[in-house]
């Protein structure tokens, strides 16, 4: 048994490298994609003066297969994990106890003043996203619960706990925007940017983090999986810090350092930053309450869920660049920000001494024209058909590695949660 998982998970491997050799091949195919239809340099021109849905609509034209530019349904990165109606209100309606418990009267009865504060920065920072990590949270405790446990008071639980993993994330985000100096967030200014708040934001972003402790030491520090939880909670943060200084080393003066900008170093982010708490966690925390903390259980669910999360990531840089703003709630700024992307990152290894040059001179810049001229690199270096190349590949990869998932792990909750990112309906 062991050792046909063992060799399972070798042909896994050899298909993964395989296909991380196609995307990352660089120097003898630069440029010529054989596989690529070509674009003429007229379409190109015409493209760049295009944007919005007209440019998408090009894009699809020549791009037919790239699931992420469909316009009938969005990825998840624009619209949140489909889950039912009634399970987005049941999670909604756990939302104003939560601030409650939270600033109750009674509670540090000296200063209402803080308690007000606490009810603002709940409101303002923690319900409006998709909400991605908490409905996981509840959907994969759903789904991995047996039946007779499945009570009210055990869902309300699931829905508490999903909201912790949304302040887990509000905390990432509001230190996260002042850090990268972000204007806005979720269509709104970030946090930091509100009245009266600036570089109080740090202590703000503190106040989330405790405010996650306090709901977790109500609901649960009588449950057998309190001590489980919360080092969960513990290592995920110490990942995310990581991701974070990770991310840090990539600007070493105000320009981006493109020397650093490698398939290595772009995983090693994205599995810190990203993939840690948006996919193995809420799977993670919904084991734990469910009793199950095997070591192995909790291997293959994360070897699974970081490999989504990676997908994930990919979609998201691409959506930032190729995206439509009016689906993906914001206007993509990656390019000005000189972030390593994936886009980037492969761009770099397909580009030119002259192409990689142009790279150097307005990667980072906030200038229109400088980022024109980087997306039209773009798309000369064919980067959307590689895209549509990637998310077909990788779609059908993980499907097969969810197939080998065993201990008992329900392959339709991995199912679900890849469909959700590929944008495929259920
Ligand atoms: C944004 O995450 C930051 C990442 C880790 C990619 P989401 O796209 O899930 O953010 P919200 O909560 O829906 O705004």
């Amino acid at each position: 048994m062991f050792s046909t998982r063992k060799s399972a998970e070798k042909i896994l491997q050899f298909y993964k490298n395989e296909l991380r050799r196609q995307i990352s091949k660089t120097t003898s195919v630069t440029n010529s994609d054989s596989m690529a239809p070509r674009l003429d340099q007229q379409n190109i021109k015409t493209q760049n003066e295009e944007t919005g849905p007209k440019r998408l609509l090009k894009l699809q034209k020549y791009h037919r297969f790239l699931s992420t530019l469909t316009p009938q349904q969005m990825p998840l990165a624009a619209r949140g994990l489909a889950v039912s109606k009634d399970q987005s209100r049941e999670f909604m309606a756990c939302f104003p106890d939560i601030v409650r418990d939270l600033t109750e009267t009674g509670k540090h009865i000296d200063v209402p003043e803080a308690s007000k504060w606490l009810a603002k920065l709940l409101q303002y920072n923690v319900p409006n996203g998709k909400k991605n990590r908490g409905l996981a949270t509840v959907l994969a405790y759903k789904m991995l619960e047996s039946q007779e446990n499945l009570t009210p008071e055990n869902i309300h639980l699931a829905n508490i706990m999903g909201w912790c993993t949304e302040m887990f994330h509000t905390y990432q985000l509001i230190l996260n925007d002042i850090m990268e100096g972000s204007e806005m967030r979720r269509g709104v200014p970030c946090w930091y940017r509100q009245p009266n708040v600036g570089l109080g934001g740090v202590n703000d972003a503190s106040m989330m983090h405790s405010a996650m402790y306090s709901t977790l030491k109500r609901y649960f520090s009588n449950k057998p999986y309190y001590k489980n939880v919360m080092e969960m909670f513990n290592e995920m943060l110490l990942k995310c810090a990581i991701g974070q200084h990770l991310t840090r080393l990539m600007t070493k003066t105000d320009k981006p350092d493109l020397s650093q900008f490698t398939m290595e170093k772009y995983e090693a982010i994205t599995k810190y930053r990203t993939s840690y708490y948006t996919f193995q966690m809420p799977v993670g925390l919904a084991l734990l309450m469910t009793g199950v903390d095997d070591p192995e259980t909790h291997r293959q669910a994360k070897t699974i869920l970081l490999e989504m999360g990676e997908f994930f990531q990919i979609q998201d840089d691409f959506l930032d660049c190729f995206g439509d703003p009016a689906v993906i709630g914001k206007n993509g700024t990656d390019i000005q920000e000189g972030k390593c992307t994936w886009l980037a990152v492969v761009a770099l290894q397909r580009a030119t001494p002259a192409q990689r040059q142009l790279m150097e001179d307005h990667y980072g810049s906030s200038k229109p024209e400088d980022v024109q001229k980087i997306k039209d690199l773009y798309e000369e270096l064919q980067l959307p058909h590689t895209y549509s190349v990637y998310e077909e590949a990788t779609y059908d990869l993980l499907r097969t590695q969810i197939q080998q998932v065993t201990r008992g792990l329900p392959h339709d909750l991995f199912f679900k949660i890849l469909d959700n990112i590929f944008r495929r309906s259920i």
